[in-house]
């Protein structure tokens, strides 16, 4: 974790949670705080990589010194990782991305006085944008993916990791728990990081930034640094 180890290393990391818009004023959202991406993209750019930062909404503050890009939604998110991704040598998905955004957006506000006492929202899916980076990627880029589960047990956690894993087709899986009190808005983790093979390669606890250090260690082992 020397200052400088990730020299010329260039790594895109999204990171917050998308918004998806109903209407002029409301959106279909999560309560990811986009912490732990920023700290990656913190750790990232102290060790010396060039770092983009693809922004949907963010809690804190992103670090001076990253190329931000803003992406509100998913297909925004989509459309700027997938440009960022042509000349970088990591992708990490730390974003957490909507799987689906309303079927419409409407130009004006859905009022009560016109929807009645039920209101039906229809939705469509979002397209899975880590499978598609991941099914894209260049000989010796790294894909890196998030899973963010309810589940209860350990062993239930490792098991939704690796066949979320194989669904994406990523390099590398960081699996955490997130509930009313874990994970999302916390500045501190606990994850499991599982290799393409569906092997842990990585255990940590920590602060965002101490997680997300070790991770750093894990993703660019072996990436040729210019
Ligand atoms: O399937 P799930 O949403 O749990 O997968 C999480 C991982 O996939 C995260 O890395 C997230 O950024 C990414 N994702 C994506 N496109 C989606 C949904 C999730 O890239 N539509």
């Amino acid at each position: 974790q020397a200052p400088g180890d990730l020299d010329g290393a260039r790594i895109v990391i999204t990171a917050g949670g998308t918004r998806e818009a109903l209407d002029p004023v409301r959106f279909i959202g999560n309560r990811s705080s986009g912490k732990q991406g920023v700290a990656l993209a913190s750790a990232a750019l102290r060790r010396g990589a060039t770092v983009t930062l693809i922004a949907s909404h963010l809690d804190v503050a992103p670090p001076g010194g990253v190329t931000l890009v803003s992406a509100p939604s998913a297909t925004e998110l989509q459309q700027a990782v997938t440009d960022a991704a042509a000349e970088a040598d990591i992708v990490i998905m730390a974003a957490a991305v909507s799987d689906y955004r309303p079927a419409e957006v409407l130009d004006a506000k859905i009022k009560k006085e016109d929807t009645g006492t039920e209101l039906t929202l229809r939705l469509v899916q979002n397209p899975d944008i880590l499978a598609g980076l991941a099914a894209s990627a260049r000989p010796g880029q790294k894909i890196v993916g998030f899973a963010a589960e309810t589940t209860p047990g350990e062993d239930e956690l490792l098991e939704i990791g690796r066949a979320k894993l194989a669904r994406k087709g990523c390099d590398f899986l960081v699996v955490n728990r997130v509930g009313w009190n874990e994970g999302f808005a916390l500045d501190t983790n606990s994850i499991v990081v599982l290799g393409k093979g569906g092997n842990v390669v990585l255990e940590a606890s920590g602060t965002k930034l101490e997680i997300a250090d070790r991770i750093l260690d894990a993703v660019t082992s072996g990436v040729p640094v210019r």
